[in-house]
Parts: structure tokens; C-alpha cells; sequence
């Protein structure tokens, strides 16, 4: 029988590019769905403007676009027949939906993350000929915890930095107590920053606020310690370790950190590498003599959010917002094992993208793009 893999969230910044990988170097049907309330379109344009494929025959042929919506019974699939026929022709399932934004009420995160996962679960229980469940986590679901972060540990009590970490951290602990019935590997990654050939960002989030801060001359500080190591992955070595991990070593049970790890850039180089990455791609910009933000303590950078929240600029409040929730993860330095990982991809760490190597040009892109402004 021909593979057929269901998508969720393949429109989204991770999923368009494993979904790319997918359509190249596999012959499986994708059945893909896509938010009933989102960015969507035919096929021809979902291939054109989320994949980068042209409108080949083969493509298209082998393409399904579903409308829906996780968090609705049947993840909203309104035909019934649709519904049914899914469920005896599913073979893979990879789910990358989810809301990735850190401000979000803990109910509203949670009927996204949580209950949303569990409609995609409660689905793969019902498929007869299901071989393959893959989801996609966050390496933060360790929230507050220090030190080591090892890939087989999950459950622990030192609280969360944000309501999304600890969403995603409900539905891991949802879909490991669901392994005996479903087939389910779990896909941490730390924090995907762009492309690492050309620079590109298809979603702007809280990094992004933040070099945006700084190139507005707005972040005069963030909390942390100056080598604190900011782990971030490139979009493209990061689907194509998804598509390594899920299409050509799948292990149900386990869980896998797709991080940077060491060489990662720290939280003063960060802030270095991006004052000299935005000199180099706006020269007008250097004339504005910005300070460079200093690392401070959580209780003055708290006292900085406050005041500048009480300003009321709009554009400020948004994007403070988006960093507000992220910048504490920097006061909780981590570690994270990678031992599966490896075990499976020993030549991960050959191949990864060094991000001193791209990240001048995620910076650049952010410049040009006006941060998503102008594609
Ligand atoms: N980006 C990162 O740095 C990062 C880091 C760690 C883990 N992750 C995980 O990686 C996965 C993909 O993240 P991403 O960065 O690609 O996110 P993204 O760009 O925000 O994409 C999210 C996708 O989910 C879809 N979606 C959202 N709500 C939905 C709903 N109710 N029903 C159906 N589809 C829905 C979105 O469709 P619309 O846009 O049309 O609504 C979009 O296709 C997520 O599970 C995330 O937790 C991401």
C-alpha cells in the first residue's frame, strides 16, 4: 500500500519546509491540513507560495488538501466520508500545528496545544493502518529547570517561563501515556531562527523581537548572565533532521533535542553579533549610536518592562510582549543531552550550520523584510 502521510501545520515556518522534503524525496501521498481560519488557498498556490514547487503534475496529484481545525472535534473536518476516509488511509502522521506564541492566556494556549493534540491523537488511535506518529515539541518544556536536560526526562516541578512551554509540556505528558496505543516520537527543537543559506524567516518570533528592539534602539537591556548559551537551529537543517528522523529512522517511544548545543552563540554575543550584523546591512543605521543592551538582573530588567509597558506605544507594547515571555528563559541556562539523537544521526553535529555562520544574514533579512513587512 502507497504511504500516505496526514500534516498538521504544514503551512507553518517548520512544517513547509519538512513538507518540501516530503513532496521531493518521497512517493507518499499528503494529506495535508490546513487551518479553516488561516492563510490557505488551492492547491496550486499552497504549492507555489508554502513549498516553493512548482505546479507539476506529480505534485499536485499527489496532494489532498483538508480544511480544519485541531481544536474541534474531528480536528474540524466537516464531511464525515472526508473524515472516515482519512482514517482507513492514513499510514503517518506528523503534527506540527500548534501556536508558538509565548503571551497567550494559559486556556487559550492549552485548547491549541493540548486539546488540539489530543484531536490529532484521538484520530491516530482510530487510524486502522497507522505505522508512525511524529510531534513536534519544544526543548523548553523543561521550563525552569537548570543544568543537564536529558531526552528521556520529561516530567518535573520547577514551573514554567511562559504558557506555551508549558502547553506543550501538558501535551508531551498527553502523548506519552498514549505509546502504548499510538506509535509516537517526540521532536524537541530549541529555537529556529531562519534560513541558513539565505537568511529567510517565514515567522518573526520573540528572537526576532528582539533584534528588532535593539535595532530600534529600544532594548536597553535583557536579564541573563552574559554567557548564557542561546540555542538556536537553522529551519532547513532542522526539517531536514525531522525527515532524517521521522521518514528514515523512526522510533516510536523515543524523544530527540534538535538543538545547537555547543558553539551556540551567548547571550553577549547575541547582542554583539547583532550590532555588527546590522551595521553591516543598514550603514544609516550606525549613525544613530544606539547603546548596546547590558545584562542585568530579572528584578531591573521586570523594572524596565513595567515602565516601558506604561508608556503606551503601541508598536513598543507588541513588541515587548512577544519578548517579555521569552527573555526569562536566559536567567535558566540549560544543557541539552543529545544522545538519541546522535545515536540515530552521528553525523549531526558534522553537518549542522554553525550559527556564526548565518546568523549576519537572518539579521539582514529581518532589516530588509522590515521583519515580515515586505516579502
Ligand atoms: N519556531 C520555533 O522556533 C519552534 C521551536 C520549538 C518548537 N517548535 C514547534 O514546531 C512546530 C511548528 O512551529 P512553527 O514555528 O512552524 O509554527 P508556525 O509557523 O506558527 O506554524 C503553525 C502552524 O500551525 C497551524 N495552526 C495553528 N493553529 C491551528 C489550528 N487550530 N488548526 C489547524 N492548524 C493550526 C498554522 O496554520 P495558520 O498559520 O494557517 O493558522 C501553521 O500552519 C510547533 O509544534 C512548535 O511548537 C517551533
Amino acid at each position: 500500500m502507497a504511504q500516505q502521510i496526514f500534516i498538521t501545520g504544514g503551512t507553518g515556518m517548520v512544517g513547509r519546509e519538512l513538507v518540501s522534503l516530503l513532496f521531493k524525496n518521497t512517493q507518499a501521498n499528503i494529506y495535508l491540513l490546513v487551518h479553516d481560519k488561516g492563510s490557505g488557498g488551492d492547491k496550486k498556490t499552497i504549492l507555489q507560495s508554502f513549498f516553493a514547487l512548482q505546479n507539476k503534475k506529480e505534485f499536485m496529484e499527489r496532494l489532498q488538501i483538508i480544511k480544519g481545525d485541531i481544536t474541534k472535534q474531528n480536528m474540524g473536518v466537516e464531511s464525515s466520508s472526508d473524515y472516515n476516509d482519512l482514517l482507513g488511509k492514513t499510514t503517518h502522521i506528523f503534527h506540527c500545528a500548534a501556536s508558538t506564541r509565548f503571551d497567550l492566556p494559559l486556556g487559550e494556549a492549552r485548547q491549541i496545544n493540548v486539546t488540539g493534540t489530543k484531536n490529532v491523537a484521538d484520530f491516530g488511535q482510530k487510524c486502522s493502518n497507522l505505522k508512525q506518529f511524529g510531534f513536534i515539541s519544544t526543548a523548553y518544556v523543561s521550563g525552569k529547570r537548570i543544568g543537564i536536560i536529558k531526552e528521556n526526562e520529561l516530567e518535573h516541578e520547577a514551573g514554567f517561563v511562559n504558557t506555551y512551554e508549558q502547553s506543550k509540556y501538558e501535551a508531551e505528558v498527553f502523548l506519552k501515556n498514549l505509546a502504548k496505543s499510538v506509535p509516537v516520537a517526540i521532536y524537541r527543537l530549541s529555537t529556529v531562527i531562519g534560513d541558513s543559506k539565505t537568511g529567510k524567516v517565514s515567522h518573526f518570533t520573540a528572537p526576532h523581537q528582539a533584534i528588532r528592539m535593539m535595532y530600534l534602539g529600544l532594548a536597553s537591556m535583557f536579564p541573563g548572565t552574559p554567557n548564557y548559551s542561546v540555542d538556536l537551529i537553522s529551519s532547513d537543517y532542522t526539517a531536514s533532521t525531522l525527515f532524517n528522523l521521522f521518514w528514515n529512522n523512526f522510533s516510536p517511544n523515543k524523544t530527540f533535542h534538535i538543538t545547537h548545543g555547543s558553539g551556540s552563540l551567548t547571550l553577549q554575543e547575541i547582542i554583539d553579533e547583532s550590532f555588527k550584523g546590522m551595521a553591516e546591512a543598514d550603514s544609516s543605521w550606525v549613525e544613530k549610536n544606539y547603546p548596546k543592551p547590558a545584562i542585568v538582573s530579572e528584578e531591573a530588567f521586570d523594572l524596565f518592562m513595567n515602565s516601558a509597558v506604561s508608556a503606551n506605544n503601541p508598536v513598543l507594547k507588541n513588541v515587548l510582549s512577544a519578548l517579555n515571555h521569552f527573555a526569562h528563559q536566559l536567567l535558566y541556562p540549560k544543557n541539552f543531552f543529545q544522545n538519541s539523537l546522535l545515536a540515530m544521526l552521528p553525523d549531526y553535529k558534522k553537518h549542522l550550520p554553525g550559527i556564526r555562520d548565518y546568523y549576519g544574514k537572518v539579521i539582514e533579512y529581518c532589516i530588509k523584510s522590515k521583519w515580515g513587512k515586505i516579502q
